[in-house]
């Protein structure tokens, strides 16, 4: 094989065949393929797509490049969710133990927080002690007992995923539908599940902000899992405004724990029924994803998953008194409040100012690898379409220091756009829901 014409073959558009990708990709794991060659490939894959036997071929090379869990001894079905990615997106948090409690086994691997959007594990680790990197045995052992349990991707699990992603993430290539495909897919069917929910974002704060392309990657997805026998949905949701109020690791993971407490906010309670709904439906404990979703919604009111989650911590080496009392995960040493300088309604909440605001004030990061800060980010006090009047607060600014605090505040003000006309608010988070039919 010779590393430039494959290069060159995928540049001006032509297929590979499995043989020619298989050397080349299996090539750059064994190091045999330098960066530079396979950067300039993902760049070819980024303008020119992939053919579906291409990227059927790539899942399969990704998926074995590691093990494949088998989790078949465990009797309850294997559920989970990933979703691609958003801002103040922190449902996984709500969303395992409540699917747990309600009788799936839900095997849970997260990434870390990239560029704009926060990762789960990030969130994680901002309860005291908790450990996200567990070994395989200690992951079942956990699933075994509890039905849940949160970690990393290991470094058996899909590594050319791994490997690529880095790689993605600094050649600005990781919009592209089939890669982000292929990516997520590895890592969820190496899980050894029964089923599997995609929530696909769109709008502004998601990597693919157009809803066609969300379509496009939402459909392949599902097709991926089906044809792999993972029963398989995508919710397509909205992420024109973060999602709930607060934005920054520390900071959503006590918002989730509230949230699991059966205190809102409204639409992160209602993303994550929704999506626990569709969970139960495919794992055969519901017989609809709205019979589903009235189940997650009862149990969600009621504080039913804090138990579960408390059980969770402490299994991973937390202190599992903060899913009780949230303010005792530790915060900023500095917090100040934004005040409405008008009067309007609130049109514009832009995510993405919002989520490298928290990077701008060290609690993301640009480059994995990069140390972040938990503590920071922002808590919204308004949301769309709220109408305020002059010295309202709009949000508030959690920092390290006055030097962080007089940029955040300068984020959110940009951040937060009022209009004088009321704007149209979606009624609905959820766009479009695919499954296997479409
Ligand atoms: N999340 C992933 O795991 N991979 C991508 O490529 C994008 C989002």
């Amino acid at each position: 094989m010779i590393p430039t014409r494959l290069i060159e073959k995928k540049r001006r558009g032509q297929e590979l065949d499995r043989e020619e990708l298989e050397s080349f990709f299996l090539g750059f794991l064994r190091g045999e393929i330098p960066d530079y060659q396979m950067a300039a490939f993902l760049m070819a894959v980024h303008f020119n797509g992939l053919s579906r036997p291409e990227l059927e071929s790539l899942l399969d090379l990704m998926i074995h490049s590691g093990d494949v869990l088998d989790l078949g001894a465990i009797p309850e079905p294997k559920v989970d969710k990933h979703s691609t990615g958003g801002v103040g997106d922190k449902t996984s948090l709500v969303l395992a133990p409540l699917a747990a409690e309600l009788g799936l086994c839900v095997p849970m691997m997260s990434g870390r927080g990239l560029g704009h959007t926060a990762g789960t594990l990030d969130k994680l680790e901002a309860i005291p002690g908790f450990r996200t990197q567990l070994t395989l045995g200690e992951f079942r052992s956990i699933l075994d007992r509890i039905g849940v349990a949160m970690i990393g991707q290991t470094e058996e699990i899909a590594p050319l995923d791994r490997r690529l992603y880095a790689l993605r993430d600094a050649t600005s290539t990781v919009p592209s539908v089939p890669l982000i495909a292929a990516s997520i897919m590895s890592k969820k069917l190496a899980e050894g599940l029964d089923g599997l929910v995609l929530d696909v974002k769109t709008g502004e704060g998601a990597f693919l902000p157009n809803l066609e392309d969300s379509l496009e990657l939402a459909r392949t997805m599902v097709t991926l899992g089906e044809e792999r026998a993972v029963r398989t949905t995508a919710l397509v949701t909205d992420m024109g405004a973060p999602l709930g109020t607060a934005v920054g690791n520390g900071l959503e993971t006590r918002e989730a724990f509230r949230c699991l407490a059966g205190d809102g906010p409204e639409d992160l309670a209602e993303i994550s029924a929704t999506l626990v709904g569709e969970m139960l439906f495919l794992g055969d404990l519901a017989g609809t994803p709205e019979e589903g979703f009235q189940r997650a919604q009862e149990a969600l009111a009621s504080g039913r998953g804090m138990g579960r989650m408390e059980s969770l911590v402490e299994l991973q080496g937390g202190d599992p008194s903060v899913v009780e009392n949230p303010s005792e995960i530790p915060g900023a040493p500095e917090v100040a409040v934004l005040e409405a300088g008008s009067s309007g309604f609130v049109g514009v909440i832009s995510p993405t100012a919002l989520g490298y605001g928290v990077v701008e004030l060290g609690g993301g990061r640009l480059r994995m690898g990069d140390p972040v800060d938990l503590r920071v980010g922002f808590n919204l006090r308004v949301g769309l379409g709220d109408r305020v009047e002059p010295g309202d607060p709009v949000g508030e600014v959690h920092a390290r220091d006055s030097v962080g605090i007089k940029r955040g505040l300068e984020i959110l003000e940009q951040a937060v756009d009022l209009q004088e006309e009321a704007p149209l608010v979606p009624p609905s988070l959820v766009r479009h829901r695919l499954d296997v039919s479409e």
